[in-house]
């Protein structure tokens, strides 16, 4: 067959063949359950210890097993030539051809010498050979195929350690702990992962049509016969974007029509990385994303660890750590009535300067250090605060208010607080910050409430913010 067929080309198959070859998986597990159910009997027969009770396989089992692979190899010979996509192409889907092949031939050959054994009365012993040998090349054949659909680590990947050095493989890498969406790597945390959902089944060692393999940033750049596949600093001039943004009915849209698309926001993503440069170092918070792509990346990067800090609190219902506790208990003394948690369950923690005003300075707040991850409000009105304490708020990671009406801050503060993604109401009433800093805030995409009244902030400056964050209410007092 694969000689009379040569090289195959979904292209001209007719929709028959197709048909067809959607059958292989139907079909392929017939052989395999019938040939290890004889595999099972005839071990029974060989090891059992008493003559009487030996059963040993009749034909028909061996029959059916062999009529199932017939249909199972030929449905699968039609799925490898009707294939347009290019999905089942490469050198594994050609020694799984094989293999097929091998294995049905050999399980007539296993018929037939079965039938001459019954029939002579002679000694099973080549039969059985023949069996094993058979259920040898089912088994390879199978692991290959399982393979080629579910990937070639299929049977490993979730292996536990000692089964894995067992196997010799590299022992589970403990999962890292999600980094912060700012501290990402656009190219290796964000980029490569969508390639390797979308792109790279087909653009693989092994695999690479068009002769471009999309697995490392390296063979990007080499490109495949049409030349580079990006082009770094230029998502218009990059052949990925061309490709993926052609019309769907276009013969080179990637990728190919009926495999899963690109969605919009990766689209996105994938060409504000281009254009922010295109290379492999730069972080998310290094590139500066306007509003329109944190909103793609939220859809991508669905928790950060501050909202998964959260998850665990809820599941555990345990309230707050013991030494989250103990130092807030420890503080109360200093700071009266100024830090609670924001709930019996909750390690969340709000922080108001209410009752101190005047007297809290930048030295008296960072004592605040042991808490600082764990606020979610601060109120640090009219204190003596400075920009040096707002830069301690880079670790409240979790913080979604803050107020800093009356103090000595100035645009030096927001760049910390632009940092602070999960902020949602900031009050800067009365302070010196100008358009400069404001304009950071941009890039802060859960900012629901500004306050900057009574500040040196331009009507221009504003209009310029409240388009790049349409949900954020800015309250100017004019
Ligand atoms: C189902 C298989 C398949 C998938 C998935 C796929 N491609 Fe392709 N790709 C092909 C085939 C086949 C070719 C060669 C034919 C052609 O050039 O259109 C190709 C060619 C290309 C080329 C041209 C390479 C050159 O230099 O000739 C680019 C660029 C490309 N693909 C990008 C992508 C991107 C980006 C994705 C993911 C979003 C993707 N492909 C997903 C099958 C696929």
């Amino acid at each position: 067959m694969p000689f009379l067929a040569g090289e195959p080309d979904g292209e001209k198959m007719p929709d028959l063949v197709r048909f067809f070859g959607s059958f292989h998986p139907v079909f392929l597990h017939l052989p395999i359950g019938i040939f290890a159910l004889i595999l099972l009997q005839e071990l029974g027969a060989m090891f059992s210890s008493r003559t009487a009770e030996r059963q040993e396989t009749g034909l028909f089992p061996i029959f059916c097993g062999v009529v199932s692979a017939i249909v199972a190899v030929l449905c699968g010979f039609m799925l490898y030539h009707g294939d347009e996509g290019g999905a089942y192409v490469g050198e594994l889907a050609e020694r799984h051809m094989w293999g097929g092949l091998i294995f049905a031939v050999a399980a007539c050959l296993t018929f037939i010498v079965k039938a001459w054994t019954i029939s002579l009365g002679s000694n099973p012993a080549f039969y059985r050979l023949l069996l094993f040998g058979s259920v040898g090349v089912m088994g390879f054949t199978s692991h290959d195929g399982g393979s080629i659909t579910h990937g070639s680590d299929h049977l490993t990947k979730y292996a536990p350690n000692p089964v894995r050095k067992v196997l010799g493989l590299e022992p589970k890498a403990e999962k890292p702990k999600a980094k912060p969406l700012e501290e990402q790597l656009v190219y290796a945390d964000i980029v490569a992962p969508i390639l390797d959902r979308r792109c790279v089944q087909c653009h693989k060692p092994g695999n690479s049509k068009g002769r471009l393999r999309m697995d490392t940033y390296e063979m990007l750049i080499k490109g495949g016969k049409e030349g580079p596949a990006i082009e770094p600093g230029s998502a218009e001039d990059s052949n990925i974007v061309y490709r993926v943004e052609l019309p769907m009915d276009d013969d080179e849209h990637m990728p190919p029509e009926g495999k899963p698309q690109l969605e919009a926001h990766e689209i996105a993503i994938i060409k504000w990385w281009l254009d922010s440069g295109g290379e492999t170092t730069m972080t998310v918070a290094a590139s500066k994303p306007d509003a329109a792509v944190m909103e793609a990346l939220a859809k991508i990067v669905p928790a950060g660890p501050a909202e998964e800090e959260e998850k665990k609190d809820d599941k555990k219902v345990a309230g707050p750590a013991d030494d989250v506790k103990s130092a807030v208990a420890a503080l109360g003394k200093e700071f009266p009535g100024a830090l609670s948690f924001e709930s019996q369950q909750s390690a969340l923690i709000t922080f108001t300067a209410v009752s101190m005003r005047g007297n809290l300075d930048d030295a008296m707040f960072a004592k605040l250090d042991k808490v600082l991850p764990h606020l979610v409000t601060v109120d640090l009105s009219a204190t003596k605060v400075t920009d040096a304490s707002v830069a301690k708020l880079a670790g409240a990671s979790q913080l979604r208010l803050v107020r800093l009406a009356e103090t000595q801050i100035t645009d030096a503060a927001i760049d910390t607080l632009s940092k602070l993604t999960s902020l949602e109401s900031i009050n800067l009433y009365g302070t010196k910050v100008t358009d400069a800093g404001v304009a950071k805030l941009g890039a802060l995409p859960n900012l629901k409430r500004l306050y900057l009244w009574q500040t040196g902030v331009t009507p221009n400056a504003i209009a310029d913010l409240k388009a790049k964050l349409p949900n954020c209410e800015i309250i100017t007092g004019i």
